[in-house]
């Protein structure tokens, strides 16, 4: 399991104990309102959703982080901070490709935390895991999000439907991410 520092964040996979902090974080309402609806205890669900990013860890090499406030210490010394989102790849059946997810408190939001650590995300699935494209998917709504995904340079691709919502697409392959990146 990978862990990625960037700038302002410590990437880091979720592990059991950050059960109460996720569910503050992915059943806040202003992150929860763009999420699929999910019924049930919110502990129970983190619990098995953390469950499930570990699996992807073993077998696919590549899940979701967390992502932590890097507090600086002085130098170049930092601890974690607060967990503050979720952040990174994800395989998705329904689309058979792999996308790039994200989600942070309202707090950081305006601020180019998600643009950062999913610029991260997709350095790592390019350059370590070997993906040739990464696709990303939301509500039309979702303008900060499609604006995102615009920023990282990916493309609309054909809209699509996900847990029965209609959703728009984008797309980007490894060429053009190094292309943007250079
Ligand atoms: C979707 C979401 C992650 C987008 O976050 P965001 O903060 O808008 O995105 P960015 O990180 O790219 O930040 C961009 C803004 O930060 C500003 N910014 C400030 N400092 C910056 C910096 N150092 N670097 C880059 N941008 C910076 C930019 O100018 C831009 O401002 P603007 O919104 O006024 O145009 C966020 O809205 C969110 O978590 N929403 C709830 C959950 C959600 O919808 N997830 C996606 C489901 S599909």
């Amino acid at each position: 399991m990978s862990v990625v520092v960037t700038p302002r964040l410590i990437l880091r996979p979720l592990s059991p104990s950050d059960a109460d902090a996720y569910v503050a974080m992915r059943f806040h309402p202003g992150v929860a309102q763009w999420l699929p609806a999910s019924a049930g205890d919110p502990l129970k669900r983190v619990q098995a959703t953390i469950a499930a990013f570990a699996d992807d860890w073993r077998t696919r090499g590549y899940a979701p982080w967390g992502a932590f406030e890097r507090v600086a210490l002085g130098g170049d010394v930092a601890r974690e901070g607060r967990l503050v989102g979720h952040v990174g790849l994800r395989f998705l059946p329904e689309f058979d490709g792999t996308e790039v997810l994200y989600a942070f408190l309202p707090d950081l939001h305006g601020k180019g935390y998600a643009r950062e650590a999913a610029a991260a995300s997709l350095d790592f699935g390019f350059d370590v895991v070997g993906v040739p494209s990464i696709l990303a998917i939301t509500l039309e709504t979702n303008v900060r999000s499609w604006g995102l995904m615009q920023r990282l340079g990916m493309t609309r691709g054909p809209d699509g439907h996900y847990k029965g919502l209609d959703v728009v697409r984008y797309d980007i392959d490894v060429a053009s991410w190094r292309a943007r990146r250079s």
